[in-house]
């Protein structure tokens, strides 16, 4: 059995018309039947267009949203029809990285709070030097100074503030981390950083990720496996060099041909 089972997930979302008596009108088959399997310590890149359902899907394994139908089954335990006390603990396994740092931590809190706070989620009653010492591993972890300990968010750059929302999901220990276009609001130089920060975390502590982005060059480069997502739908599913190599999909070789390409210059 595979570490992260999707097994046909539909996620829908009613459309309601009317000032009083607010009918469904139409649904938004947001994720439309979607079948995955992940093992553990793999990296999946899911990829596709705005609006094709990447999210969703993502707030549909976390069971942030109810999924119309289907199963998201963790380690064969099928979280669908888990009650929601067992979902609320369970959810310690999984975390999100998204695309804005800013606004994903608490401008008013220390980074150390954050962590603080973070790791105390598994360990409510880890303190004093225990907690501080966790915090300094996890900061080195993350390519972060400890001596930055005490500063707020709005005091770092785009890139180290990624690496702080980084290490604050790894703060209550996951097993499966979802990252939401992580790198999409940085610069170039930095998205390899960090990049190289997943695989490496990756590597050192067998995590198991999903990797959202619309750009398949940096799917390609993180990824083992490759999703294509198109209207709610997996279109094309394989190995990154072989969905890279010999895309089958139309939509596919769309995704491929908007990839600008380095001229080189004599
Ligand atoms: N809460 C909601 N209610 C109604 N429709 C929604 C809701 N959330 C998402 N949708 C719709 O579902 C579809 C998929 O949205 P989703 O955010 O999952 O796409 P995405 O692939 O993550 O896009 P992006 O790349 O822009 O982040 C869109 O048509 C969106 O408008
Ligand atoms: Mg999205």
């Amino acid at each position: 059995m595979a570490f992260l089972e999707l097994q046909d997930i539909q996620t829908h979302f009613p459309v309601r018309k009317g000032m009083v008596i607010r009918k469904v009108t139409d649904v938004v088959k947001a994720v439309d039947g979607v079948s995955l399997s992940i093992n553990q310590g793999e990296i999946l890149g899911l990829v596709g267009e705005s609006g094709c359902g990447k999210s969703t899907l993502s707030r549909t394994i976390m069971q942030l949203i109810p999924a119309t139908s289907g199963a998201v089954v963790l380690e064969d335990q099928n979280l669908s029809t888990l009650p929601q006390s067992e979902v609320r603990k369970r959810r310690l396994d999984f975390q999100m990285i998204f695309q804005d740092p800013y606004a994903s931590l608490n401008p008013r809190m220390t980074i150390y709070s954050t962590l603080a706070e973070a790791i105390n989620q598994r360990h409510p009653q880890l303190k004093g030097q225990g907690l501080n010492d966790k915090i300094v591993a996890l900061m080195e972890r993350c390519g972060l100074d400890q001596r930055f300990m005490k500063k707020y968010p709005h005091e770092f750059s785009g890139g180290q503030r990624q690496r702080i929302a980084i290490a604050r999901a790894l703060a209550p220990e996951p097993k499966l981390v979802i990252a939401d276009e992580p790198v999409s609001a940085l610069d170039v130089s930095i998205q390899s950083q960090i990049l190289n920060l997943l695989l490496e975390l990756r590597k050192d502590l067998g995590l198991t990720m999903i990797f959202i982005s619309h750009d398949l060059s940096v799917v390609r480069y993180i990824a083992d496996n490759i999703a294509v997502m198109y209207k709610g739908k997996i279109v094309e599913y394989g190995e990154a060099e072989q969905v890279f190599n010999h895309a089958e999909h139309a939509y596919t070789q769309k995704l491929l041909a908007a990839i600008p390409h380095i001229e080189q210059s004599a």
